[in-house]
Order: structure tokens, then C-alpha cells, then sequence
């Protein structure tokens, strides 16, 4: 579907070379849902401004639907440009149009006839949930309201493919989760493959199927969203998922859990089906050991459980080492330091 091989991207200012994307290979396969985290100055936003030719790239080409976009001729980019949808942090919209003047435009520009343009127009406000919003002006809107009208505008030529630059980042948590889930309805019930950028890991977890982690230029990683989240290989990566799933108790809890003369701690991980199986609770028994949950959670991440969960034993030493050697063959397990 959009395929970045060997992408590069430096820019030159005042004699000095950013370099702003590094050797970047990735694909986004047709409709999914594909996340790019990153720290601000990543190279986020270049890489997605090198789909539609709003930057040209310095090394290595990109294809959207098996054509190298480098190839096209001007008249072509422009209707790449109507097959690829795009929203912002702060939503660009004409101040001076109404709602639905926002959303006529791209069909303006397109030469669709008048009255074509308002059906589209009403169509996409109903799917977008403002048609009462129509002749109302962009300043008259809550923040939630206006992405509402990017995306309304955004889709409507049609697109496949719908990029979203940091769209949420600008909205409060609840309004954040609205708009994240108009993003999946977009997805869902009219096929279009989203590549959305941010630097927030609940919006990955929130809607992503697969995920990438650039880090200055690079990307350092890139996978499901459930293998990242579950087995996170870079130190940049962990701490993105640290930022939505505090997997560990405060340092002062630790301390006082050591100072209290607190067993071990261990860390059980549990993914799949393991998890709704009482793993933890069969093994105990067996070796007649008692179980002590400390801290952690069993949450749902792409519709599978996963568990993460702080644990200590208590019973002689050599049944809790056949317990740790038991349960080392059916989950995740590591002893956790507690300095
Ligand atoms: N048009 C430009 N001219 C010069 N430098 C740029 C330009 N666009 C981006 N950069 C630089 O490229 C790097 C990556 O920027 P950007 O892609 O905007 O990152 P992100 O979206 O991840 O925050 C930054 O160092 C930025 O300053
Ligand atoms: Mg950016």
C-alpha cells in the first residue's frame, strides 16, 4: 500500500545538514491501521510529508499502491494528493468558511458540480456527526468539533489512505478518545488505511494494529502493537510504554516493601490465552506455596489479555524454587531488583 524504501531526508539550513529522515523502510499494508512514535524532532512529520510529495526525498523512493511517487508528473501528484486524506494537530481550517464550506472545498478544487458537492457535503457531516454544525464558522467550535470538520474534509475525495499528523495532540483526554474513534470508524466501515504519527503511546495502544519507533530518523522499531507492547526491544520504546502502563510500583513503595523485609519480587507475564487460565493459582498449589499479587494489571490490548503482574512467594525455599522453575516453562518471568 505505502511503502518508504530507503528513505532519506536532509535538509540544509544556513550550510548545515539536518538530517532529518535516515534510511527509513517500512510498509503500511492496505487497510490497517499503522502508528509512528516518536519524540518531537524525530523525523515524524518529513517521513509523512514524503507519501504525498510535500517534501521530495533526498535518497530512496516511496510507492503508494506499487508506483514510485517520484515518477509522477505534476498532473498525476494532484491526484495522488485526492487519493490521500490528511488531518493536523491544529486542524488548518479556513477561518473565513463555514463548516460546510471547509469540507465543499477539496471538491471544489476537484470540479465535482454544485449539487453533487451538497450531497457529498451533507453525507460527510452525517458520517462525522455535525450536519447542525453546517453553517456554523470554525471559531464557533470546540477543538473536537473542528478535527471533526479536517476529517470531514479530509475524506471527501474518497481517499484509501488517510494520514493523520499528530491530530489529537491538541485535545483533552475524553475528546482525544472521541476522535480516536471516529479514526477507527474511518477505518472500519469505509476501508481506509490511516498512518497516523503522534507522540502519545495511548493513542498506539488506543487504535494502532502495527506500530513504529523512530528516534532520530531511524526507526528503531517496528512491529504489532501487541509484540511491542508486550516485548519492547529498545530503551526508547520502554519508556514510551512505561508513559501508558505503569508496570511497577513507585520507587518510596519498593523501598518501604524492602525495608518491611518483603520477600523477592517477581515479575509474571502473561499473554493470550495463558491469561485466562488460573496459571499462577495451579502451580502455587501444587507446591504448596502461597501466592502474593503486589501490584500490576490484566488489561485487553488488540483484543487479547494481557498480564503484567508483581508477585512474591511465600513458603519454604525449595518449593518456591520448583514454583519459579514450574512457571519459568508457561510465562514470562524475571526476578525484579528492588534498588
Ligand atoms: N523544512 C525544514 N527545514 C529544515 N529543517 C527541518 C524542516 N522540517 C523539519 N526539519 C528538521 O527535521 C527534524 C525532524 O523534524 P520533524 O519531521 O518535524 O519531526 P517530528 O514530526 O518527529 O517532530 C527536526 O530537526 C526539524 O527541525
Ligand atoms: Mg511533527
Amino acid at each position: 500500500m505505502i511503502e518508504f524504501r530507503n528513505i532519506s531526508k536532509t535538509f540544509k539550513v544556513g550550510g548545515r545538514e539536518v538530517n532529518a529522515v535516515k534510511d527509513v523502510s517500512l510498509t503500511i499494508e492496505q487497510g490497517e491501521i499503522f502508528g509512528i512514535i516518536g519524540f518531537s524532532g524525530a523525523g515524524k512529520s518529513t517521513l509523512l510529508r514524503l507519501v504525498n510529495l510535500l517534501e521530495s526525498p533526498t535518497n530512496g523512493s516511496v510507492q503508494v499502491q506499487g508506483v514510485d511517487v517520484g515518477s509522477l508528473s505534476q498532473k498525476d501528484v494532484r491526484k495522488l494528493r485526492r487519493r490521500i486524506g490528511m488531518i493536523f494537530q491544529n486542524f488548518n481550517l479556513f477561518s473565513s468558511r463555514t463548516v460546510a464550506g471547509n469540507v465543499a472545498y477539496p471538491l471544489k478544487l476537484a470540479g465535482m458540480p454544485k449539487k453533487e458537492i451538497k450531497e457529498r457535503v451533507a453525507e460527510l457531516l452525517r458520517f462525522v456527526g455535525l450536519t447542525d454544525k453546517a453553517s456554523d464558522y470554525p471559531e464557533q467550535l470546540s477543538g473536537g468539533q473542528k478535527q471533526r470538520v479536517g476529517i470531514a474534509r479530509a475524506l471527501a475525495t474518497s481517499p484509501d489512505i488517510l494520514i493523520c499528523d499528530e491530530a489529537t495532540s491538541a485535545l483533552d483526554p475524553d475528546t482525544t478518545g472521541e476522535i480516536l474513534r471516529l479514526l477507527k470508524k474511518v477505518n472500519k466501515d469505509l476501508g481506509i488505511t490511516i498512518l497516523l504519527i503522534t507522540h502519545e503511546m495511548h493513542v498506539i495502544q488506543a487504535i494502532c494494529d502495527r506500530v513504529a519507533v523512530m528516534e532520530e530518523g531511524e526507526v528503531i522499531e517496528s512491529d504489532s502493537v501487541f509484540d511491542v507492547f508486550t516485548n519492547p526491544q529498545h530503551l526508547t520504546t520502554q519508556r514510551f510504554i512505561q508513559s501508558v502502563q505503569q508496570d511497577r510500583p513507585s520507587a518510596a513503595l519498593l523501598e518501604e516493601w524492602r525495608r518491611k523485609g518483603g520477600k523477592n519480587l517477581y515479575r509474571v507475564i502473561f499473554k493470550g490465552e495463558v491469561a485466562s487460565d488460573p496459571v499462577l493459582s495451579r502451580v502455587t498449589r501444587k507446591f504448596d506455596v502461597d501466592v502474593n499479587i503486589v501490584y500490576g494489571s490484566v488489561r485487553e490490548l488488540q483484543e487479547k489479555l494481557y498480564g503484567n503482574l508483581l508477585v512474591s512467594f511465600e513458603g519454604p525455599k525449595s518449593n518456591v524454587s520448583n514454583v519459579l522453575s514450574a512457571l519459568e516453562e508457561i510465562v514470562a518471568l524475571e526476578e525484579v531488583m528492588i534498588s
